[in-house]
């Protein structure tokens, strides 16, 4: 099994919609047995509160459901739990290691990291726009994909 945390810093933008695109790439290459996916904010700020009506709508045109997910925060234990600690901006990896303490096993990464164009994924709660983040979301997800199973 292997275990894959998104971090973004709401949890209601960018890292439920990679949780939920990743989880579909898995399904399209039947490997959603062997993962365990989920995603979490560095903030409390939107604690308990659903997807944002701007991600609902990028994954349902994708046909991808997000039904259920609420923004949960950022634990310490978090480092134990999961294998890959992904995050959305290097900002939201700093404030993760804040939180984590330290990354000893080298578990913390950003999702366009496994692109040809590493950096930031644009933050739509700012720009409004879910499109890009949705492309740069998509290509982060299927090189993370590929990174962790080859396919
Ligand atoms: P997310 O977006 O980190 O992608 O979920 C944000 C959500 C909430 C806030 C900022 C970004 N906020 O300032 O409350």
């Amino acid at each position: 099994m292997t275990r894959v945390l998104f971090i973004c810093l709401g949890n209601i933008c960018r890292s439920p919609m990679a949780e939920f695109v990743f989880r579909n790439l898995l399904e399209g290459e039947g490997l959603s047995h062997t993962f365990q996916v989920a995603s979490a904010g560095t903030s409390a700020e939107e604690l308990g509160n659903p997807v944002h009506r701007g991600t609902v709508r990028i994954l349902e045109r994708a046909g991808i459901s997000c039904e259920g997910k609420q923004a949960m925060q950022l634990k310490k234990q978090d480092y134990a739990r999961y294998d890959h600690l992904v995050c959305m901006e290097r900002r939201n990896l700093q404030s993760a290691l804040r939180i984590l303490g330290s990354d000893p096993e080298g578990k913390l990464s950003c999702l366009l990291d496994y692109t040809e164009t590493p950096g930031d994924i644009s933050d739509p709660w700012y720009t409004g726009d879910f499109e890009a983040t949705y492309a740069d979301v998509l290509a982060g997800c299927k090189g993370l994909l590929k990174h962790l199973t080859g396919r």
